[in-house]
């Protein structure tokens, strides 16, 4: 019985993951964005006096259903909260404390506020109260935004370069904001009174914002303030570019751990030492597929090939359809021949890919032979396949 529910909690734990690749963990994302979306519509909607009654109903009841759809998250988080491996040193109570604790179970907390309040009349559920309670709801976009954990970690990793900048802005700030007050006071008492006034002036202008609430009228003012203008568009840029920079940099490590994971899975890469390995993750991308997909178009133009880490997909070649599944490949005879897609391929079940684009194909074609021979040899092997299959259909006729 304990194997049991430990293993159902384990599948729900991934099934529930955000960062889960898995068709399970995709379908819940999109329920839970729907839920999301469709509570917050129906908050806002509650909102408007004018509604008609049916309508304010039917938000109502929205309102209630999605309050109940985040209770049952909640609880089930809580309960797999023990499956997390961050928290493997810690008994399940420990584990579910500190899950509770942490900044994903507080929001999940807030979000079954209004639910519990609603239930224990603390609140009626039709109250604008409630209503307004359930905006908190707006928290659990963070938990579809991956970027904000990256965006936390950029600004981490970048701190020195950024820290620079910002003592390079309050430099010029502070420089700035003294000088006008020197060159203005006298002709501007009441704009420039003091120094946090002169210090709000060069903080708007600065930023680029020019409210205009305030402007210098000296000349010697006018010069600072272009100065100011000048230098705010240099700090902008060089903070935009820090981040993109950090941004990308982050997104590339990232990517390259997720295609690491998957490459794992295709025997025929795992028999390559890792420094020709790492130099194939670095140019294999991964892609996820539903079911049904047409990942390949025959006639049309190859522009990569396609390895399979996880699902199967169908061959449809004129005479036999053929399957592949984990570990098998498509979309080399289009490089190789440099001739339209032989056959249209189709997934038959979620299905995860690594493709590799043609550029970079040739480029490992030079440099790790191994491989590309053994996607020859399958190549030639399929050529002849399809010849005979072709030749059988024809004898048939
Ligand atoms: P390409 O021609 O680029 O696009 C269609 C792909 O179908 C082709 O490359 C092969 O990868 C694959 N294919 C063609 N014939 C066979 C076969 N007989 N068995 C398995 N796969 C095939």
């Amino acid at each position: 019985m304990p194997a049991t529910s430990s293993t159902l909690g384990e599948r729900l734990y991934t099934a529930l993951k955000p960062t889960d690749s898995g068709a399970g963990s995709r379908r819940w994302q999109s329920f839970h964005l729907f839920a999301l979306g469709a509570g917050l519509l129906a908050v806002t909607l509650s909102s408007v006096d004018s509604l008609p009654d049916l309508a304010n109903e039917i938000a109502s009841f929205v309102i209630m259903l999605v309050a109940v759809v985040f209770l049952v998250e909640y609880a089930l988080r809580l309960w797999t909260a023990p499956e997390a491996p961050n928290y493997a040193g810690h008994s399940e109570m420990g584990a579910r404390i500190r899950w509770a604790c942490s900044p994903i179970g507080l929001i999940g907390l807030l979000a079954i506020v209004p639910a519990f309040a609603i239930s224990v009349h603390a609140v009626g559920a039709d109250s604008d109260l409630a209503a307004l309670f359930c905006i908190l709801w707006i928290l659990k976009l963070g938990v579809h935004a991956p970027a904000l954990g990256t965006l936390a970690r950029v600004i981490s990793n970048e701190r020195a370069t950024l820290a620079s900048v910002l003592i390079i802005f309050i430099i010029v700030l502070v420089s700035a904001a003294t000088a006008t007050y020197f060159f203005e006071r006298a002709r501007q008492p009441e704009a420039f009174s003091n120094l946090p006034a002169a210090l709000w002036w060069a903080v708007v202008t600065l930023t680029t914002t020019g409210y205009g609430d305030i402007v210098p009228l000296t000349t010697g003012g006018r010069i600072v303030g272009s100065v100011v203008m000048v230098s705010g568009i240099l700090v902008l840029a060089l903070m935009t570019g820090i981040l993109a920079t950090g941004f990308a940099e982050e997104e590339r490590r990232r990517e390259y751990l997720r295609v690491w994971d998957q490459v794992v899975k295709v025997p025929m890469f795992a028999e390559l030492g890792t420094v020709t390995l790492s130099e194939i993750v670095g140019k294999l991308r991964v892609r996820h597929y539903p079911p049904r997909f047409v990942v390949v178009r025959r006639d049309e133009p190859g522009d990569a090939m396609f390895f399979i880490s996880e699902g199967e997909v169908e061959v449809r070649l004129p005479h036999e359809p053929v399957r592949l599944g984990q570990g098998g490949f498509f979309g080399e005879m289009a490089l190789l021949d440099r001739l339209p897609r032989s056959a249209t391929i189709v997934t038959t079940q979620p299905t995860t890919l690594l493709v590799l684009y043609a550029s970079d194909f040739y480029e490992i074609a030079a440099h790790i032979p191994s491989l590309v021979a053994a996607v020859e040899k399958e190549a030639r092997r399929r050529r002849q396949e399809n010849e005979s299959g072709k030749a059988a259909v024809g004898t048939q006729r």
